[in-house]
């Protein structure tokens, strides 16, 4: 019985560590060109004529700027230093091999009226803006086809003003689609580091048809009541690394998106390569990680680890809708505390939410192969909603180690399931749902994204072990 015991021991302390250490690679962001945090060239805002006062609208300024340094962008690039104060400014284009640096106590302040924030298209995945039809406000701070760009500092901040965007949301008086703070669209190379954002009108930081991007180090803040203010929103974008963040804002805190339903589908850009380490804080009406509801470009190679939650809406979920078409595969996340979550896990089939009526009914999204491991919840409302879609079931979802202290006084059962299938061990509350009954070793670890290489599966009668069963 002892040797046996041991025997278990260091296969699970191997298996466990396997999953822990491998899945997603390195521990750290890698930065694709490091060289880019020195540059060559520097100048300061205030030599192209800027006030910071807080009242002076220095959209010039910065426009000017950046058409200046640009040729300096094949002599190692540039610098633009944003000294301490209020630096009040409608939207602007950034260019390539660039640093916007904002120092201690600055602050980039976004107007607060409409127009110097100009309209453009939609994006050709989503069809339209994402809230009305038709063209949308330019983020803040906007690129296009852009290649090593860096916006950090010394704990600077960019404050969006947005309350004045979400009442014209409420009141229903917007024309267009309300601007995000940074949004970088079909860009390569970027890091965005070291700073703060402050209630963003809507998405705070949208790269979007991206490829290596770095977010790292930010702090980002809105009223928990502010609509759609979702932190970090990686779309169809490539090799993306979000870590050490802390976000509290009225959405979720980063949802990986892929385009929106028969626009995305046919834009086919997918979100791959996606790794978030360390990120924490709050959210009461959203999730801390979410994937979808956008996701028909597919969504795929997830791979995150020591989310801290609380006081919030929802842990993790993933949303989707027939229509969507595209898939959701090969997810693991590991590490995960919830403090205080009315939902901890929850899968959403029937999220609806089309852009038009032009959607196919029949595209139906493919999602498998989610492994959520290494979670510990104290006073969750309900552990799981895993909600699939009839007739396009979930399949090949995995908890490993999973205790979900439901609050005391809930009526509800602690996990719901209809529509989806998998396998489970060490989940507690059980998981009373017959399609995640068989357990996950030996025989369906390599069902599970990112345990196929346990050891475990060698030891057959493993899960039959009353120490397990105990366990
Ligand atoms: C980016 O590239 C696209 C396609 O070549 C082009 O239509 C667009 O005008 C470019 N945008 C900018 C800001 O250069
Ligand atoms: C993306 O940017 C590259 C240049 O960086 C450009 O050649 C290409 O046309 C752009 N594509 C789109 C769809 O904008
Ligand atoms: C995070 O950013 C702050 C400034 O915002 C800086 O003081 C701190 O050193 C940074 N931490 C890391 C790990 O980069
Ligand atoms: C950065 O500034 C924000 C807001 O001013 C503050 O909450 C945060 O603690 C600061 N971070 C650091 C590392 O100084
Ligand atoms: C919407 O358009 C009307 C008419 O041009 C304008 O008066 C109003 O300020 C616009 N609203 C916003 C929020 O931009
Ligand atoms: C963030 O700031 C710290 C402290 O100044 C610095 O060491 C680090 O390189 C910065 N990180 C990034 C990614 O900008
Ligand atoms: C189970 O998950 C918790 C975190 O919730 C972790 O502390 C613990 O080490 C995990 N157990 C094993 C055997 O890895």
């Amino acid at each position: 019985m002892k040797r046996s015991f041991l025997l278990l021991y260091v296969l699970l302390v191997q298996a466990l560590y396997g999953a822990w250490c491998c899945v997603g690679g390195s521990l750290h962001c890698e930065y694709s060109n490091s060289a880019s945090l020195h540059r060559p060239h520097s100048v300061s805002i205030t030599e192209f004529g800027a006030v910071g006062d807080g009242v002076t609208l220095n959209t010039k300024a910065f426009q000017n700027a950046l058409f200046y340094l640009n040729s300096f962008s094949d002599k190692g690039g540039a610098k633009l230093f944003v000294p301490a104060g209020q630096w009040l400014t409608g939207s602007f284009d950034l260019i390539s091999h660039l640093t916007l640096w904002l120092d201690k106590g600055a602050t980039i302040l976004g107007s607060t009226s409409s127009e110097n924030w100009p309209v453009v298209d939609p994006l050709p995945s989503y069809g339209r803006g994402r809230e009305l039809p038709g063209r949308r406000h330019r983020s803040l701070i906007y690129g296009q086809n852009l290649t090593d760009v860096v916006i950090t500092g010394e704990n600077g901040t960019i404050d969006g003003q947005g309350s004045i965007w979400w009442d014209w949301f409420r009141n229903g008086e917007l024309n267009y689609t309300r601007p995000h703070l940074v949004e970088l669209m079909n860009s390569t190379g970027l890091v965005i580091s070291n700073l703060t954002f402050l209630n963003s009108p809507f998405w705070n930081i949208h790269p979007v048809y991206c490829r290596d991007v770095v977010v790292k180090n930010l702090t980002i803040l809105a009223p928990l009541e502010s609509p759609n203010t979702d932190g970090v929103d990686p779309d169809s974008s490539t090799n993306v690394c979000i870590e050490d963040c802390y976000i509290v804002t009225g959405d979720d805190l980063v949802s990986i998106k892929s385009g929106w339903d028969e626009y995305g589908i046919s834009y086919a850009r997918p979100s791959s390569k996606i790794k978030i380490n360390r990120l924490s804080g709050q959210t009461s009406s959203s999730s801390g990680i979410a994937i979808g509801s956008e996701m028909s470009g597919g969504v795929s190679e997830i791979y995150i680890k020591d989310l801290h939650l609380f006081n919030s809406n929802t842990g993790i979920r993933i949303k989707t809708s027939p229509g969507r078409g595209g898939y959701v595969r090969n997810v693991h996340i590991s590490n995960v505390k919830l403090d205080n979550v009315q939902k901890g896990i929850r899968f959403t089939g029937t999220y609806g939410e089309h852009p038009d009526e032009k959607f196919d009914p029949i595209a139906l999204p493919v999602i498998e192969k989610i492994t959520i491991e290494n979670v510990n919840g104290e006073d969750i409302g309900v552990a799981g909603l895993l909600e699939g879609i009839e007739g396009d079931v979930f399949k090949n979802i995995c908890f490993l180690n999973v205790t979900l202290t439901v609050k005391k006084n809930s009526k509800r059962s602690p996990w719901k399931c209809s529509n989806v299938r998998g396998y489970s061990q060490w989940v507690s509350p059980e998981i009373a749902c017959d399609s995640f009954k068989e357990s996950i070793f030996p025989e369906h670890s390599s069902d599970c994204f990112g345990l196929s290489e346990n050891k475990l599966e060698e030891s057959s009668g493993f899960s039959k072990s009353p120490w397990l069963l105990s366990w």
